[in-house]
């Protein structure tokens, strides 16, 4: 059945004790992000509703379960969706080459802790409540896992580091994880919402010659260029196809190329704008279910190469502290980003519908 913003209900509930290896913490703020929009609008093939979404927040540690020792009550900590168990024996924690920690990803998927129950039940009539991406931060209390808990410096402002917990970091890590972006490069950014003006923010960082920021709102263009954009481009504006008027621009197209769009045309788009020989692609957007991409298999002969990114590439315990080090230095800054700020958990439904508006970059509900 299809879903909808209307179907968001404000409700008491209960939240069970930590059990073995889980944390339960006081989610202090909570940042919007379209994958909460996605799944509540999308169907719901797996049977997750109810459920509580939300999933890009700062939180504190309320109590620990049996076992948890990397953090403890008091601790600031960066809810992530993907985990990090740091066990010698995960093939993917021990190597550097992804962070895709499969240790709880099937209970993840069916929205439930890793033993297979909720910790989340209505007060009202005790019905149980799914769990989302591992997260369910929109509630002023939530259980998660040791393993996704990413422990952050406790004088960051959680209302600013939240945004670290999903598509900021996607697109900063974009551009240093899963490309490589260096000194004197030239990139093409298709899609300027929060998660391609990372990317840019990244780019210009690592020292990036050329940036190209690529839109259909073109009221997108003057945060892009505050960020480092050099040359903004509506695909509106060209009767060619816009990789065409990109390589027109550049001669052989561009060093990295990113889809922040999920668009499946888009992310076509950014391959084949890409430099031949050397040209790198990477699909950063989540396109809808069942979409395909396709490109002539010529141009990857030509060298050209497609990529994809999950959270930026970042392993989530280890990594995402680091960003916020790095925020906390001055050399990140993040304020930018939240364009809406709500009080109250109340007004997660009204940030919802301003995030329909298309001029929201990151809406910030504090509870
Ligand atoms: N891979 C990951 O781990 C990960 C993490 C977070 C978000 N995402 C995805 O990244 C994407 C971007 O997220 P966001 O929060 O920045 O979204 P957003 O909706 O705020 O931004 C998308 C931008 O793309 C523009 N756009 C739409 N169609 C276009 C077209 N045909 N050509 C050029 N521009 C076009 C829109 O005007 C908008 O500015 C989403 O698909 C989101 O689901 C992926
Ligand atoms: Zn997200
Ligand atoms: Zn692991």
């Amino acid at each position: 059945m299809a879903w909808g913003v209307d179907d968001i209900r404000l409700t008491k509930i209960k939240v069970a004790p930590p059990k073995a290896g889980e944390v339960r913490v006081k989610v202090v703020a909570n940042a919007l992000c379209h994958t909460d929009l996605y799944t509540l609008e999308g169907s719901d093939p797996e049977g997750l509703f109810p459920c509580i979404l939300g999933h890009e927040a700062g939180a504190i540690v309320e109590s620990v379960g049996e076992g948890v020792t990397s953090v403890k009550v008091g601790d600031h900590v960066v809810p992530c969706y993907t985990p990090e168990c740091k066990q010698p024996d995960c093939i993917f924690c021990a190597s550097k080459k992804t962070n895709l920690c499969p240790t709880i990803r099937a209970t993840q998927g069916q929205g439930v802790m890793p033993d297979g129950t909720t910790r989340f039940a209505a007060a009202a009539d005790g019905t149980p409540i799914h769990h989302f991406m591992g997260c369910s931060t929109f509630a002023e209390y939530t259980v998660v896992s040791e393993i996704s808990c990413a422990k952050v410096n406790p004088m960051a402002d959680l209302e600013t580091v939240c945004l670290l917990g999903c598509g900021i970091a996607t697109g900063l890590g974009a551009v240093r994880k899963t490309t490589g972006v260096e000194q004197g490069s030239t990139v093409g950014v298709f899609g300027l919402g929060a998660v391609g003006l990372a990317v840019i923010q990244a780019a210009k960082l690592a020292g990036a010659s050329r940036i190209f920021a690529i839109d259909t709102n073109p009221d997108k263009f003057e945060p892009a260029k505050a960020l480092g954009a050099t040359d903004c481009l509506n695909p509106k504006d060209h009767s060619d196809p816009v990789q065409q008027v990109l390589v027109g621009e550049t001669k052989w197209g561009l060093d990295y190329t990113y889809d922040c769009t999920g668009n499946t045309e888009v992310m076509r788009s950014a391959l084949e704008a890409a430099h031949r020989g050397w040209g790198m692609s990477c699909v950063i957007g989540v396109a809808a279910a069942g979409k395909e991409i396709s490109t002539r298999p010529f141009q990857l002969v030509t060298g050209r190469r497609w990529v994809g990114t999950a959270f930026g590439g970042y392993k989530s315990r280890t990594e995402v502290p680091m960003l916020v080090d790095e925020h906390m230095s001055g050399e990140l800054p993040l304020k930018q980003y939240i364009t809406h700020r709500y009080s109250g958990i109340q007004e997660i439904t009204t940030a919802i519908d301003a995030m329909h508006s298309g001029d929201v970059l990151r809406a910030v509900v504090s509870y």
